[in-house]
């Protein structure tokens, strides 16, 4: 048994994307092009991209929440694999990046599946709650505030039906979880967050060393 997962170096990071990757041109452009960005790191991985893809389409998810846009390329590759009824409502508060992401998803023709909104990710969670959308979502991505994943959590918790999935981004944050000396707000949190999930007996959940760790929690 091996007690460890294989180390990712870059010569198989690069194989894995070889023999795996299908991105479209648009994709690509979306990446390519905010590589440029001064914030290219916070866009999710493209095997990533295409994991939660993967995710959407065996849940055969229609309704999808995403908290946290940048430059469109998770929900790209989400509304890609949604149907044409499907419907993503995508938060976010930046007028600037999120217009790069409209042109995107304008141009691989999925801009109809993506209802923008542009608020704090908790007031939308909130809006949506009160509207009577609770238990009808498929899918929830997390990717906003990291200060803020332990109150998304009880909303999310209420939005997703049962059998469906919240998958959160960046809960191993670089490593720095681990290290006890780091003690910065974003790590707390991060921390406090992963251990509050994994005390909570009504989800099934875990962790994936993707990226920079995902974790899926599925509603029972
Ligand atoms: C890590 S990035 C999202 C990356 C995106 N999922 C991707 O893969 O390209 C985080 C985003 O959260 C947005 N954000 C910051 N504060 C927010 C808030 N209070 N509510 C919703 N989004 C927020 C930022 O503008 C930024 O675009």
């Amino acid at each position: 048994m091996s007690r460890i997962s294989v180390n990712l170096t870059s010569q198989v990071y690069e194989y894995i994307h070889s023999v795996t990757l299908r991105e479209d041109e648009i994709m690509q452009r979306c990446r390519e092009e905010t590589a440029e960005h001064r914030w290219a790191v916070m866009q999710v991985s493209p095997e990533q991209g295409q994991f939660m893809a993967f995710l959407v389409k065996m849940l055969n998810a229609k309704k999808i929440v995403e908290l946290g846009v940048f430059t469109g390329y998770s929900s790209l590759c989400m509304a890609k694999a949604l149907p044409a009824d499907g419907k993503i409502i995508a938060c976010d508060v930046n007028e600037e990046y999120t217009s790069k992401a409209k042109e995107y998803w304008q141009a691989a023709g999925v801009a109809g599946k993506i209802e923008l909104r542009l608020a704090p990710a908790l007031d939308t969670l909130a809006e949506l709650v009160e509207s009577g959308a609770s238990n009808s979502f498929d899918f929830i991505f997390v990717d906003a505030v990291k200060e803020e994943y332990s109150a998304y959590y009880p909303l999310n918790y209420r939005l997703l039906r049962s059998g469906g999935l919240m998958a959160v981004d960046n809960v191993l944050w670089g490593g720095d979880v681990a290290n006890p000396e780091d003690q910065t707000d974003e790590t707390i949190a991060i921390r406090e967050f992963n251990s509050m999930v994994h005390a909570d007996e009504k989800v099934d959940m875990c962790m994936i060393p993707i990226g920079d760790g995902l974790t899926l929690i599925r509603k029972r």
